[in-house]
């Protein structure tokens, strides 16, 4: 089946004429569709869309904003099943989790909905008598959402949501391992009222995405990827003076204590490390465990980890599905070769599956690495994949410098009973979101999300504080005196 870009109300292919596949992952054979190969043309022509429909739906009341795209949450919500399933087809992750990513876009859209009738500013006392001082919020104009695959609805209504519910006019660029998803979202965008051309679907890869990032119609940025990229796509952004928010990389740690509850900590760090296949950028890749637990906790993981059953995500009682395409899972498999060279001693996985019907599709076995030292690459750089890296440590402190030492700062982790541990754990921990006794993974969409280090640019999505993201402050000052005041100087030196 054919698939086409979205610009300015009318679905039109690529001027490029040139297509890509979109293939299920656990089906080589299952193929989705064709999508346009989008290059700089039809970016442009969809940001000039995007300007022109700006003018109009920057005047459109906030709270109307908000009721269209509370219709798009209902339509998301009715077909949540449906949704979810084609979403498993065609990224793997098993279909109870693909429905845990419609239901955070359906979320996301409630929560959009509600804030069009806050969108708050502040209004405070002016220095000088007769005289009203606020704070409002203005749209910017256009915005550029780049999109990752491993949550192909979610993290797209992250971005899409706010930048349209602040009277932003939007160019989606999403993965091109995902487009299908992209198509139907943006469908039920246009079902649900958002006018033509206020919502423009640009498919593509590196090239598209360059040109979203490179437009001079497109204000600001909105990116979610690796941190290599993110770095060039704010260098881009910095040369225009554009506004860019980065979601990027992580290399997340749990630090399990030796007083805590360990059945429920391997629940939570098996869940954490190869949830979403491990491909999540919140994923649990590390696990510090104290000594003392150390070899009771390696062997209660392994019995668990045996038990998962790996398939398609569709089919009923699977645990854990493919990886994405055959690029990632041969880089997944080189960390692996990677880490058993660096001294690491892999205690089970480390291979692809091929039985059992798995071959047609990127199956790579659940893997833990035992022995690892903090300094090995497979330690320090984000594999993505279903690969845990456990590491030994003596007291907290020493755990905690283990955790900090990596470039990424996204989630993190301590499971203890001990609440000065945990208290210590919130305030010591270099990451944006730090869970006690819960795993790595499980952002809730009405709470910041992001992280520091090279993991994000100070920028959050999620709950309120992403609306100031998509939004530019308007300081107003009403002077009713009928006289000129001067400020710092009528008031104080008269
Ligand atoms: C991501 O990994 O890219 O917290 C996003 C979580 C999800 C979002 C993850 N709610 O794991």
């Amino acid at each position: 089946m054919q698939f086409y870009n979205y610009i300015g109300g009318q679905w039109r292919p690529s001027a490029s004429g040139k297509t890509f596949l979109n293939i299920n992952p656990a089906d080589t054979s299952d193929i989705i569709g064709e999508f346009p190969q989008s290059t700089d043309s039809d970016v442009r022509i969809a940001a000039e869309a995007a300007r022109e429909a700006y003018k109009t739906w920057r005047l459109v009341p906030a709270p109307k904003r908000g009721d269209l795209l509370r219709k798009a949450g209902q339509i998301l919500a009715a077909r949540k099943d449906e949704l979810a399933c084609e979403m498993t087809r065609e990224m793997g992750k098993v279909f109870a989790e693909t429905k845990g990513d419609v239901q955070e876009a359906i979320d996301t859209a409630y929560y959009a909905a509600t804030e069009g009738r806050r969108l708050f500013g502040y209004t405070v006392p002016s220095e000088l008598p007769n005289k009203f001082a606020m704070s409002i919020r203005q749209p910017i104009g256009v915005a550029g959402c780049i999109t990752p695959w491993n949550f192909p609805l979610a993290i797209p209504s992250w971005k899409i949501f706010p930048a349209l519910l602040c009277g932003n006019t939007v160019v989606f660029k999403p993965a091109m391992d995902t487009p299908k998803t992209a198509h139907t979202f943006v469908e039920i965008l246009i079902e649900a009222g958002i006018p033509e051309g206020v919502i423009n679907l640009v498919h593509g890869g590196d090239e598209a995405g360059k040109a979203v990032v490179a437009d001079p119609n497109i204000q600001l940025i909105s990116f979610t990827g690796s941190s290599e990229t993110g770095k060039i796509v704010a260098q881009h952004c910095a040369a225009q003076h554009k506004r860019v928010s980065l979601e990027m990389g992580g290399k997340n740690a749990v630090i399990l204590m030796d007083d805590a509850d360990l059945q429920l900590a391997l629940e939570g760090v098996v869940w954490g490390a190869f949830g979403t296949t491990g491909q999540r950028c919140t994923a649990t890749s590390r696990l510090l465990l104290h000594e003392k637990i150390h070899d009771k906790f390696v062997e209660m993981l392994i019995r668990r980890v045996e038990r998962l059953r790996i398939g398609n995500g569709n089919d009923a009682g699977v645990d854990m599905g493919p990886v994405i395409n055959a690029e990632q899972m041969q880089r997944i498999l080189d960390y692996i070769e990677l880490g058993k060279q660096e001294g690491a001693t892999c205690i089970i996985g480390g291979t692809r599956l091929t039985e059992n019907g798995l071959a047609k599709g990127f199956f790579v076995a659940p893997t833990i690495f035992t022995n690892v030292k903090p300094e090995y690459r497979i330690a320090q750089e984000e594999i993505f994949g279903p690969v845990l890296s456990v590491l030994k440590f003596n007291t907290f402190e020493e755990a905690v410098k283990i955790l900090n030492g990596v470039r990424y700062g996204l989630s993190s982790s301590l499971y203890t009973h001990n609440i000065n541990l945990a208290f210590r754990a919130i305030r010591d921990f270099e990451a944006g979101i730090t869970y006690i006794n819960a795993p790595t993974i499980g952002a809730e969409a009405h709470l910041p999300f992001g992280g520091v280090k090279e993991t994000g640019n100070g920028h959050r999505e999620g709950g309120w504080q992403v609306y100031d993201f998509f939004s530019e402050t308007k300081t107003v000052y009403v002077d009713f005196s009928g006289a000129l005041q001067r400020a710092q100087i009528d008031n104080y030196d008269k």
